[in-house]
Parts: C-alpha cells; sequence; structure tokens
C-alpha cells in the first residue's frame, strides 16, 4: 500500500517525542510500578489536588456534553487571576492552544520563529501547518538573542513563540528584554507553563488584555496535577479571544478536565504549598548536583534542573537511572550535547536520585 493520501509535508515531519508512560517502563524492567520515580515530564509529583480528586469521584453529568464556554471554571481562573473571563480560553491542555493559536494567526508559509532549545511542539506545530519555521538559537546561557531575533522579524516572521520560564533549562527572559519583543511587529506567544515556580512578580497575563499582539498560555499540567486530564488556559486580547472562539472544537475540554480545574482552584491552599515544596527541593537538588563534578546544572526558575554531562554520553545516565527504575530525559541534539533534565519529585524522590547518581561512575 502506498502513503498517496499523506500531504507531502506531513511525510517529512519529524514528530514530537512524547514520554512513555511509567506503566509500560515498569512492565518493561519487570518492577512494579510503585518503584518507579517518574522525573521526565515535570508533572506535581504530589499528584491530583484533592478537590478535584473529590470532584471526579462525584461527577455526575458525564453522559451530555460539556460546556463549550467552560464558563464555571473560567469565571473562577477569573477570579484567582484578576482576568476578566472575556479574555480566557480554556484548552485540551497548553498544546491544544498552541495548536489553535497557530490555526488562527498563520497560513501556509508563513514564517513562524521560536528560541531553541526550546518546547519541541513549537516546532512540530509549525511543520504541521506547513509553515516556514525560523529558529533563532539562544546564547550559550540560553539567553534570547534579541538581535537576530529582530532581524527575522525584518525578514518577515510575523510570529513568535517563547515558553518563559524556558523548557528545557529553566531560564526567565528579563521584562525590559519581553518588551521589546512587544514593541516589534509581531504576534507574542509567551507559554508560561511553569511560570508558577518563578520568583518572578510581573504580570503578563495583564498585558495580554490591553495590547494587540500577546497571548499568554498556561496549564494546570505542571503546578496544577493536572497533566493527565489535559487542561490549559490562555489570555487573550479580545478580538483574538472571539476569534479563536469561532475555530475551536466545540466541546475541546471534557466535563472531567473541567470538573478537575475547577477542584484545583479550590485547593489553592494545598497547590501553592506543594509549589513552595518544590522550590525548595529545586534548591537542594541544585546544591546536590554541584557537588558532582561531572554534573554541571544550571540554575533553574522552572520545576526541573537541566545539566551538562561530562566525562559519558547523557544517554548512559538516563539508561543507568532508568535500570533503578528512574525516568530523567536525555538531550542529544544540536545546542543540546549531552545533557539531563531532571524534573522536581517529593523529597524521597530527590533522595533517591541522588543516591543512585552518586553510584554512577565516570
Ligand atoms: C513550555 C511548555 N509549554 C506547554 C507544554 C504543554 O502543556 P500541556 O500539558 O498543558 O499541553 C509543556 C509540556 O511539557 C511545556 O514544557
Amino acid at each position: 500500500m502506498t502513503d498517496r493520501f499523506v500531504l507531502e509535508h506531513i511525510k517529512a515531519l519529524q514528530p514530537y517525542e512524547p514520554v512513555i508512560p511509567p506503566d509500560a517502563v515498569a512492565r518493561h524492567l519487570n518492577i512494579p510500578i510503585c518503584k518507579i520515580i517518574k522525573l521526565d515530564a515535570n508533572e506535581n509529583p504530589y499528584g491530583m489536588p484533592p478537590r478535584a480528586r473529590w470532584r471526579l469521584a462525584n461527577l455526575a453529568t458525564g453522559h451530555i456534553y460539556p460546556d463549550p464556554e467552560c464558563r464555571q471554571l473560567r469565571l473562577m481562573l477569573s477570579d484567582v487571576i484578576n482576568i476578566s473571563q472575556d479574555n480566557i480560553i480554556i484548552g485540551a491542555g497548553a498544546d491544544e492552544l498552541i495548536d489553535l493559536v497557530v490555526r488562527l494567526t498563520l497560513k501556509p508559509g508563513d514564517r513562524l520563529m521560536d528560541c531553541p532549545p526550546t518546547f519541541g511542539f513549537y516546532r512540530s506545530v509549525s511543520q504541521i501547518h506547513n509553515l516556514t519555521h525560523v529558529e533563532i538559537t539562544r546564547h550559550a546561557d540560553f539567553s534570547l538573542d534579541i538581535d537576530n531575533i529582530r532581524a527575522a522579524v525584518n525578514q518577515g516572521a510575523k510570529a513568535i513563540f517563547l515558553a518563559n520560564p524556558n523548557n528545557p533549562d529553566g531560564s526567565v527572559a528579563p521584562y525590559e528584554l519581553l518588551c521589546e519583543i512587544l514593541e516589534l511587529p509581531i504576534l507574542v506567544i509567551l507559554d508560561e507553563a511553569y511560570i508558577h515556580f518563578a520568583s518572578s512578580t510581573i504580570d503578563m497575563a495583564k498585558m495580554a488584555t490591553v495590547r494587540d499582539n500577546l497571548i499568554v498560555l498556561r496549564t494546570f499540567s505542571k503546578w496544577g496535577g493536572l497533566a493527565g486530564l489535559r487542561l490549559g488556559y490562555g489570555i487573550f486580547p479580545k478580538y483574538l479571544q472571539n476569534a479563536l472562539m469561532k475555530i475551536k472544537p466545540p466541546y475541546n475540554v471534557s466535563t472531567a478536565a473541567s470538573e478537575a480545574g475547577i477542584g484545583a482552584l479550590e485547593s489553592l491552599d494545598q497547590l501553592n504549598q506543594q509549589r513552595d515544596w518544590i522550590i525548595k527541593e529545586r534548591d537542594r537538588l541544585f546544591n546536590a548536583l554541584q557537588t558532582l563534578d561531572w554534573l554541571s546544572p544550571y540554575p533553574s526558575q522552572a520545576n526541573f534542573i537541566l545539566c551538562r554531562v561530562s566525562g559519558l554520553e547523557a544517554v548512559q545516565v538516563k539508561n543507568k537511572l532508568l535500570e533503578q527504575g528512574i525516568m530523567i530525559r536525555y538531550f542529544n541534539k544540536p545546542g543540546l550535547q549531552d545533557h539531563i533534565r531532571i524534573s522536581i519529585g517529593t523529597p524521597s524522590d530527590i533522595d533517591r536520585l541522588l543516591e543512585a547518581l552518586k553510584e554512577i561512575k565516570v
């Protein structure tokens, strides 16, 4: 059989590589799932928020379609983030909103920029929609290269995806630099998936309600403990919110996801407490990693730490940890050779990780 019905640009696509689920890993290693320590996808290690669990256990409306506008969740969110509901759209994860924003604003051939090393899904979406993907590589310390960003805009780039804090290094762009980029004639999609872990107090989301070229995306997957439910949201200027509502699939967010999101917002105290624990654990892990002479960790404002590995290959580190049931990410691509990324777990997860790292002979 031929693949004659598949579009040419899709045939050439390098798909985004999602993580392998822990039960599959446990089966492969022939160990019980409770022995797995999952530090590869920046999820909340403390599980689902208590009120989200309660709401899911008591869900009674799974037989009717969900609210296409997620009214109750938007109302609560509006209160929590202090932004009008009219500027908020809920999506099935930030991923869905990334895709929808591209559908809404760019056509095949248009230039879409991102700044690698960064979240790989921007590039995949760019390729899926047959855009011209422009990569403006970050400096060695992962800061943004504003001169080349400016040059790309002069050459016709129409939009830019910026993860802030950035994945995989956890750096945050200075406010002044973001403002400089916002002054360029370009749509800025600021992806704040990890903003809850950052110390910055500047609220870019507010700016998205008053500027016509800024969208801020966030998710319940990281801080919110709901990665498996798929729930994210975006703050849009009103005109983009209106337009996006026209193109989104009508029932994109399931009743379960939306109820869980409401439950998460009802569990804010617990989530904020967990965020504080994660930040404390991040600092402890950073200090401990610095004492291993074959690892060089980068300071992070997110719930993960990126490290350069010397003396052996990053994939070897990943495999040695996996033998012990510890899942991490490794990178071996241009601009990110021999790096590993470790999500912040509970204190006992991090203890086990550190023991395992100390046993690795370089
Ligand atoms: C920067 C960034 N944005 C978005 C996402 C996806 O978020 P969601 O789970 O809400 O689709 C991720 C997930 O790893 C991420 O790292």
